[in-house]
């Protein structure tokens, strides 16, 4: 981390660097942020969580992008209840971020094709799944035609994966900070406050 005198006991350095390490997340696959956990609700009422890449982020709307199936679980859960929450540790700073609001899948429009077309064919062969995930089986599977097992396939054979495909989209109004220090933790909170359009930060015994 670049200045961490600077923002230990400055809450705006800690907020730039919390946004800074977010966006990192969907610009490079190296970045602790680019796998994220996100949790849902599940339709027993109990925590739901996942591994998934972080594919956009949109810091003025405060929303974070994700690719799904759109038959798996978690679009249950949030039809049911959109609360979710983004955790993310990146070790070399020892930061964790956790960021509260909801989410809400999208599996058409002009913000799903536009995901779809910017993906690759390994990518999208994922979507060509035979049965939706979590679904139990006899044998254990990759869940892919054996037709595309092992290759890329070419932009025919992906035509009925497209209505597999999903996005996720979720939006925060809570940003919480931890910094793990040896010269002491340093723990605080965001939260945006929509009549001012803007952050309000405190900080919080860690
Ligand atoms: C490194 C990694 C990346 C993953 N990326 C995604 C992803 O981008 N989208 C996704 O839906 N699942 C992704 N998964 C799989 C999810 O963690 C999860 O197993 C799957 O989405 C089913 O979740 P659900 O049953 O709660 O819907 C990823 C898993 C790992 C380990």
């Amino acid at each position: 981390m670049t200045g961490e005198a600077a923002l230990y006991n400055n809450l705006d350095l800690s907020f730039a660097e919390a946004r800074r390490l977010i966006e990192a997340g969907a610009q490079s696959r190296h970045a602790a942020a680019h796998h994220p956990v996100v949790a849902t609700i599940g339709s027993d009422g109990g925590p739901s969580q996942r591994v998934m890449i972080l594919r956009h982020v949109g810091w003025q709307e405060r929303s974070l992008r994700f690719h799904t199936d759109a038959r798996s679980t978690k679009l249950d859960d949030l039809t049911n209840n959109s609360a979710a929450s983004v955790l993310i540790y990146d070790p070399e700073p020892k930061i964790q971020l956790r960021l509260s609001g909801s989410a809400v899948v999208h599996r058409e429009g002009a913000a799903v094709d536009a995901a779809w077309s910017q993906s690759t064919n390994f990518a999208r062969r994922c979507y060509l799944a035979e049965q939706a995930p979590g679904v139990v089986v006899e044998q254990p599977t990759s869940g892919l035609p054996e037709s595309v097992e092992g290759r890329q396939p070419d932009d025919a054979e992906l035509a009925p994966a497209r209505d597999n495909f999903a996005i996720l989209l979720f939006t925060f109004h809570t940003l919480e900070w931890l910094y793990l220090a040896n010269s002491g933790h340093r723990r605080a909170r965001w939260q945006w406050d929509s009549g001012a359009a803007d952050w309000r930060g405190h900080w919080l015994a860690p």
